[in-house]
């Protein structure tokens, strides 16, 4: 038994909300001190097997962390000493926002699962890009660019989003698919999409990636790998939050909100699966990984990368060094030198 699951049904105990921001405190705390640095040296894998590279990023790790759980940019640096190779921050919004009312966010313990109607709250663009320009982060740091509710210019909202944080992150996420901010997920639709790419293009931010719904349908998927493709996109992050409950889920599936962890793990995976078909532009994968298998999954898949947020709460700090280090053995076992030569090995 690890430390965390000995101590999980107390950190249980507390509202989820409650539990995160005392997570995040703790990582703040050791953010760019020494103690991150002996955790780093006890959480890390370093293997060369396990680096990879994608949209002019090297990565030691294709572990990373899903945009949310750090979306102030105020841990940047802590999550890698737990062994992520990536970090996606925000999203992050013109203004900042309180987000909705609390509760906010319900655990589905049974299923290893999480309902969130967070509703975007963050420091805004300019406040979180402040606090990372400057800092050397060792990993890739991306930024999810998000709008509030029915935005009146939705691309402009959009500009002004990347112009907050322009310079502060290796790569840009174009979150459209959020369930939590009335109207955003419409902007998954073609042409509202290409008014989105070309003003964020003018206005300089690349690389650039688009992350989708899990809840879209595969003709609506191809439509967004065509405008990866028109506009030469950098790559796709597949998957958001789904507003579907499938069958058999217990605890508070009647919150409003988006589901994530173990209950989206599958049909996640399907999404990076009908992407990687249509598409060799590079596909971050995320939705319900929680275990080496889950990522080996996903990488099998077509995913270049994962990501992971859900199974940090399940499953705790060391969640990426058992995720890199069972990497390690599945493809030992399978005979695989490097995570490229993982990529997509389900779809030949
Ligand atoms: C509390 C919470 C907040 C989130 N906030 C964001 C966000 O701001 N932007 C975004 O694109 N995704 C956000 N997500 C979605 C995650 O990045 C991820 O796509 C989703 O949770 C599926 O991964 P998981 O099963 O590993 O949690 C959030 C998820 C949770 C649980």
């Amino acid at each position: 038994m690890t430390f965390y699951e000995a101590v999980r049904p107390l950190v249980f105990r507390l509202d989820p909300e409650q539990a995160h921001h005392l997570v995040a405190r703790g990582l703040g705390l050791v953010d760019g001190t020494p103690i991150e640095r002996a955790m780093g040296a006890a959480l890390t894998v370093e293997d060369d097997r396990l680096g990879t590279e994608a949209f002019g990023c090297e990565f030691a790790s294709p572990v990373g962390v899903a945009a949310g759980f750090d979306k102030n940019a105020e841990f940047p640096s802590a999550l890698g000493a737990l062994g992520f190779g990536h970090l996606e921050v925000g999203g992050v919004t013109p203004d900042s926002r309180a987000g909705n009312p609390r509760p906010r966010i319900f655990r589905l313990v049974e299923d290893e699962g999480v309902i969130n109607r967070m509703g975007l709250n963050n420091d805004g663009a300019r406040v979180v890009g402040d606090r990372l320009r400057g800092r050397a982060i060792d990993h890739p740091v991306g930024v999810n660019l998000a709008v509030g509710d029915h935005a009146e210019d939705e691309p402009a909202a959009y500009r002004e989003s990347y112009e907050g944080v322009a310079g502060a992150g290796d790569f840009y996420v174009i979150n459209v698919s959020c369930p939590n901010a009335e109207g955003v997920r419409d902007l998954q639709d073609r042409e509202k999409l290409e008014a989105i790419v070309e003003t964020l293009q003018d206005a300089g931010a690349a690389p650039l990636l688009i992350k989708v719904s899990p809840d879209l349908s595969e003709s609506a998927l191809a439509d967004v790998v065509e405008v990866v493709e028109q506009f030469d996109l950098a790559g796709l992050v597949a998957t958001n939050t789904t507003t579907d409950r499938p069958e058999g889920l217990s605890g508070p599936t009647e919150e409003a909100g988006g589901l994530s962890g173990r209950p989206l793990a599958d049909r996640s995976t399907e999404v990076v699966r009908q992407l990687a078909r249509c598409t060799d532009k590079p596909i971050v994968g995320v939705g319900g990984v929680f275990t080496a298998a889950d990522a080996y999954d996903k990488l099998r898949a077509g995913a270049s990368l994962v990501q992971v947020y859900t199974g940090l709460i399940y499953r705790g700090p060391t969640v990426a060094r058992s995720i890199n280090t069972g990497l390690l053995t599945l493809m030992e076992r399978d005979g695989y030198e490097s995570i490229d030569a993982v990529v997509g090995a389900d779809l030949e």
